[in-house]
């Protein structure tokens, strides 16, 4: 399989960014399977996937060691994606993080920098720490994750809150919520939205309904399953270390659905007709 060109959103800061990625989540738990994780992950950039999206929690920093291995001399052609955890996102303590990942990473920027979820350091000193990086060209971006309609709300009133370039949180077919309010939010104020576990980590593939609509297309219940998400207009960043998960997720990017399968989609996987809270993993 050729490597393939992927089309990219523009962020509200202008700057594009790819709607399609890899995770990295339980990736650097074991030795054993590190080789395998690096593998994976090349194996997609060899495809021309050039976003990853990574986290110090992950692997206890191990992940990023996985992705600094796996992008190698790519460097400049990957959108890297990190995060700080709650607990350290105080404004010095953000600023130590980022250093932590910058080195596990082996780079010297992060493209776009998350808080991991909301925590108790006031977001004003995290959005201040994200400030002083991105002057210090240390991230180009920062963005949060976890933050549901309100959370959002409050950060676009707090000093520099509006250069927040996106949300990252849990959607999927079968996590519908955040259509009835976050994602409308978010797509007034041009914030692209990252959706994590967009296969709910395997459990929703053997729904029927994904396998009626993959019938149709020759397709995979883990492509109808993207394919939907890309059709929202958010960005997807399915995780994936066997290689054969690898190149049929990326099958998504060929796969157009029709109005029809939208329409059966939304019967057995119905839109939410009131506000529910955020979900998370
Ligand atoms: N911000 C946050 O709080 C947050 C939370 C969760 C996740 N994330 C990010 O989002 C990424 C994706 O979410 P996720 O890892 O939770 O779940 P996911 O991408 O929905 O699912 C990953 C799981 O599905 C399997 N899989 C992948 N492609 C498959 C296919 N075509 N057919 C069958 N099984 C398949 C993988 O197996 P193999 O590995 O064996 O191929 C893995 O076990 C994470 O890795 C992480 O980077 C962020």
């Amino acid at each position: 399989m050729a490597a393939r060109s992927i089309p990219t959103v523009r962020l509200p800061s202008g700057a594009p960014m790819p709607v399609y990625g890899l995770g990295t989540w339980r990736m650097g738990e074991s030795g054993r399977t590190r080789a395998n994780e690096v593998q994976a992950l090349r194996h997609g950039i060899a495809r021309g996937v050039t976003l990853i999206d990574t986290a110090e929690m992950y692997g206890d920093g191990e992940a990023e060691t996985i992705v600094a291995d796996a992008v190698g001399g790519d460097r400049d052609q990957i959108f890297i994606v990190s995060k700080v955890l709650p607990n350290n996102a105080s404004r010095r303590g953000t600023a130590a993080a980022c250093e932590r990942s910058l080195k596990r990473l082996k780079t010297d920027r992060i493209d776009l920098y998350l808080l991991h979820w909301r925590g108790s350091h006031p977001l004003a000193d995290t959005v201040a720490a994200f400030e002083d990086l991105r002057a210090a060209g240390k991230i180009l971006h920062w963005g949060v994750s976890n933050f549901d309609h309100d959370d959002m709300q409050e950060l676009a009133r707090a000093p520099h809150g509006k250069h927040c370039q996106t949300n990252q949180v849990l959607y999927n077919l079968t996590r519908r919520g955040i259509e009835f309010d976050l994602l409308p939010w978010c797509r007034t104020h041009k914030m692209p939205v990252m959706a994590y576990s967009p296969i709910e980590q395997g459990r929703m593939l053997g729904h029927k309904a994904l396998a009626d609509v993959a019938r149709r297309h020759e397709a995979t219940p883990a492509q109808v399953a993207l394919a939907w998400l890309l059709r929202q207009g958010v960005i997807v960043i399915p995780k994936a270390t066997a290689l054969t998960h690898v190149d049929e997720n990326l099958g998504a990017l060929d796969l157009t659905l029709t109005e029809a399968d939208v329409a059966a989609l939304d019967r057995a996987f119905p839109p939410p007709t009131s506000p529910q809270p955020l979900d998370m993993l």
